[in-house]
């Protein structure tokens, strides 16, 4: 059970809008205790304040020279978010790999949401890469953050069939219509605590989700 979060971002912040309208709709029970960005400029820092959220921006000091650059980010982001004691951290864009003790601090606590059907197409350009492997289905899924790059346990996936002549702008504005549905979808049942993470797995309603819960985007079958 959580009932508070903070959430994480780097751009455009459009799934921090859902997890904002979901709070006000009364979808998702979790007070938004502040947003944090790596990036000064991300757009997404506007939707906080205009939601009255708290905000916090968090540049990274950069000397890609020194070794421990990530470890020394990833203290400060903890130093921060001490502050607030999130009961979780929903990461949403935020296009930062975070270190083993971050991860470790949240174990279980931490929520991403990725643009692909993982373990399909982990890492950046998944709209592309869905494209190029002539796949028919795409899609977007939200899971537990562990060490594993985009390899946590699935929680929710959404997909949406990929259209003949689909370019990838097309495909990801509608996959992120999907992950703007799931998103709070995910954080509800997490926060509600009716997913949990134990052992290494999400756990549903007492039951190991081996395969993660499913939301179609709709659309016929391509
Ligand atoms: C989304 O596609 C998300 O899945 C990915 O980065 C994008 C962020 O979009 N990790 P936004 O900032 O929420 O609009």
């Amino acid at each position: 059970m959580a009932s508070s979060a903070a959430v994480l971002i780097s751009g455009g912040g459009t799934n921090l809008q859902a997890l904002i309208d979901a709070v006000h709709d009364g979808r998702l029970h979790l007070d938004l205790e502040v947003v944090v960005s790596n990036n000064a400029k991300a757009k997404g820092l506007l939707r906080a304040r205009e939601a009255g959220i708290p905000t916090e921006c968090i540049t990274a000091a950069a000397s890609a020279d020194r070794t421990d650059y990530r470890t020394d980010y990833d203290r400060a982001l903890l130093e921060t978010l001490s502050r607030y004691r999130p009961g979780l951290v929903l990461l949403a864009g935020f296009m930062r790999i975070l270190t083993p003790a971050f991860v470790k601090h949240y174990e279980g606590r931490i929520l991403n949401i990725h643009p692909s059907l993982l373990p399909r197409f982990p890492g950046l350009n998944t709209h592309q890469r869905a494209l190029d492997a002539g796949d028919r289905w795409h899609g977007c899924t939200v899971h537990f953050v562990t060490e594993q790059l985009d390899g946590g346990p699935r929680i929710i996936q959404g997909r949406v069939p990929v259209l003949a002549n689909d370019t990838a702008g097309r495909l990801a504005e509608r996959v992120l219509a999907v992950e703007h549905r799931i998103y709070p979808q995910a954080a509800a049942l997490v926060a509600s605590g009716r997913v949990q993470y134990r052992g290494g797995s999400a756990w549903h309603d007492g039951q190991r989700l081996d395969e993660p819960l499913q939301q179609d985007g709709g659309g016929a079958a391509p």
